[in-house]
């Protein structure tokens, strides 16, 4: 084994052979993908996605042993191994619109594969597939009646965006899938392991069959999205009956059967992988006519819409039911921080429905601006400012969606100061100090606990000069008083 290549630089290809050709100095390693200013961006400072220590990353190998290239063809031809990481959307049209994978890009690059190769090669499958998607694709690449021998692999990526650099270094396990029973496929495996060996520890490589490890990805993916859902569903009951779903979780994650991971409430999940891969999940079960299973597993995709919704409906409520007009300033719009990824990002409901209400919004990220930018096009009623200060001016309310370390640090007196009264905070993942915003004079909206508010009970709230005790809160169907049971006034 020589030269390996992968075939899409995204979020998943990108990082995975940054990490391969840093650990294996003696392979070299083509990265291609037919656009052509990523291709460029990657050759650059300026990488074309936010990850934390990428960069070094890229640059420990880059014009050493990693090339980036738009000449899939050539990096083809010359590959020993080939992974393929491009792109695997949900379907929004034809048989199973809104659920199954839409594999044209993939198929496109198996053709393509067939078409360039000309000795025995090994495929890799690392986007995230439907089940099955790798005996589809050795049909394809077998198709010209087997004059070249082509190993399927499925070797899926359980790296996280915002730590894959992390998790590419320290994975908590590698699975290669392959035909174990034949000896060309076994010795495929194996020099796929092979590779991740140099730097994983052996125990943590496991092979399995090409459709165990498919399957694999699915169930890993849906059972992290299951426990954020499931925990988002307590968040509304703790909302309702006054328990604090952060408490909740404590309690709960220290039972180490459970563990505390992923049961962090807040307005949602989102990302490429979570919703596709349930769907995926969903679509498979409703083939094989496993209802049940296919409504068990779809209801995680429900809650999770719901989470969002109702996020933006006790907003609404909370700002006397009128939001038109009003200018609301959303902090962080990445689904999770750390990245500048907007794929299935919670903030773009919230914000399209708050746009639905007639709210001014501005929306302000560190590293998410462009592609929040890109999906809204030229909308009406919607600016984008880099500084939350900015943002914050003149707004109502400061909505926050994505976790930013950096906004725990913003200037919250100076931007209560610049904010209309009363001033609303609703803090959509749950990270900020609450209190001491509620201190400040900010009327506070978490996720699964109280609100800590100046409005319903006792007259007016620092910085506010209106008759505001005539307001009633009511919102999470309570009283409005603050959770410490005062009326809130300092
Ligand atoms: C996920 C899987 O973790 C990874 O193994 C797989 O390869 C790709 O999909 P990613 O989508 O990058 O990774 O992010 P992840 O950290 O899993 O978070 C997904 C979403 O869940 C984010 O929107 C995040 O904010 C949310 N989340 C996560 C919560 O709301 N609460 C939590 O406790 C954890
Ligand atoms: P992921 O998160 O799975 O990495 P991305 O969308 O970030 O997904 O990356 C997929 C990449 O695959 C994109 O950069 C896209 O241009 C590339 N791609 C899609 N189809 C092809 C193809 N036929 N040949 C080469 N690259 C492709």
């Amino acid at each position: 084994m020589k030269t390996i290549a992968c075939i899409g630089a995204g979020y998943v290809g990108g990082p995975t052979m940054a990490m391969i050709a840093a650990k294996c100095p003696d392979l070299t390693v083509l990265v291609a993908d037919v656009n052509a200013d990523r291709i460029r961006a990657w050759g650059t400072d300026t990488l074309p996605i936010y990850e934390p220590g990428l960069l070094p990353l890229v640059r420990q190998a880059r014009g050493r042993n990693l090339f980036f290239t738009t000449d899939v063809a050539e990096a083809i031809h010359r590959a020993d191994l080939i992974f393929v990481s491009v792109n695997t959307p949900t379907k929004t049209y034809g048989q199973g619109a809104g659920l199954a994978a839409d594999l044209q890009y993939w198929e496109k690059v198996a053709r393509e594969i067939l078409a360039h190769s000309d000795r025995d090669k090994i495929v890799v499958e690392k986007s995230t597939l439907p089940v099955r998607t790798a005996e589809a694709m050795a049909r394809i690449l077998h198709s010209d009646g087997g004059r070249i021998r082509f190993d399927i692999l499925s070797n899926p990526e359980f790296l996280a965006e915002g730590t894959a650099v992390k998790d590419l270094e320290n994975p908590d396990r590698v699975l290669v899938g392959g035909d174990l029973e034949t000896e060309n496929g076994r010795r495929a495996v194996e020099a796929l392991a092979d590779i991740y060996r140099r730097w994983v520890p052996r125990e943590r490589v496991l092979t399995t069959n090409v459709w165990s490890s498919e399957l694999s990805k699915l169930v890993a993916n849906a059972f992290l999205a299951q426990r954020v859902s499931s925990i988002n569903s307590i968040s509304a009951l703790a909302e309702t009956t006054g328990a604090d779903v952060g408490e909740v979780a404590r309690a709960v994650g220290m039972d180490s059967r459970i563990g505390g991971k992923f049961l962090r409430a807040g307005i949602g999940f989102g990302g490429s992988c979570f919703k596709k891969d349930i769907l995926n999940l969903v679509y498979l079960c409703r083939n094989y006519g496993l209802t049940e299973v296919a409504d068990y597993w779809e209801s995680v995709v429900r809650l999770n819409e719901y989470q969002k919704t109702r996020f933006v409906r006790n907003m609404l409520k909370a700002m006397f039911n009128t939001i038109a007009g009003k200018r609301i300033a959303v902090l962080g719009f990445a689904f999770k921080a750390d990245t500048g990824d907007t794929r299935e990002t919670p903030a773009l409901t919230v914000c399209r429905e708050l746009l639905a209400e007639h709210a001014e919004v501005v929306i302000s990220d560190p590293a998410a601006l462009d592609n929040a930018r890109r999906e809204f096009g030229d909308t009406a009623h919607i600016q984008f400012e880099p500084d939350p200060a900015q943002a914050a001016a003149g707004a109502h309310a400061l909505v926050f969606l994505t976790d930013w370390d950096s906004y725990r640090h913003l200037d919250f007196a100076a931007l209560y100061h610049g904010m209309v009264k009363p001033a609303f905070l609703f803090d959509g993942r749950n990270f900020l100090n609450h209190r001491e915003l509620f201190h400040l004079g900010f009327n506070v909206y978490p996720i699964g606990s109280q609100p800590l508010t100046h409005l319903a009970a006792g007259g007016p709230g620092p910085g506010q000069d209106g008759p505001v005790g005539l307001w009633v809160c009511g919102l999470w169907g309570k009283t409005g008083l603050a959770s410490d049971g005062s009326d809130g006034s300092d």
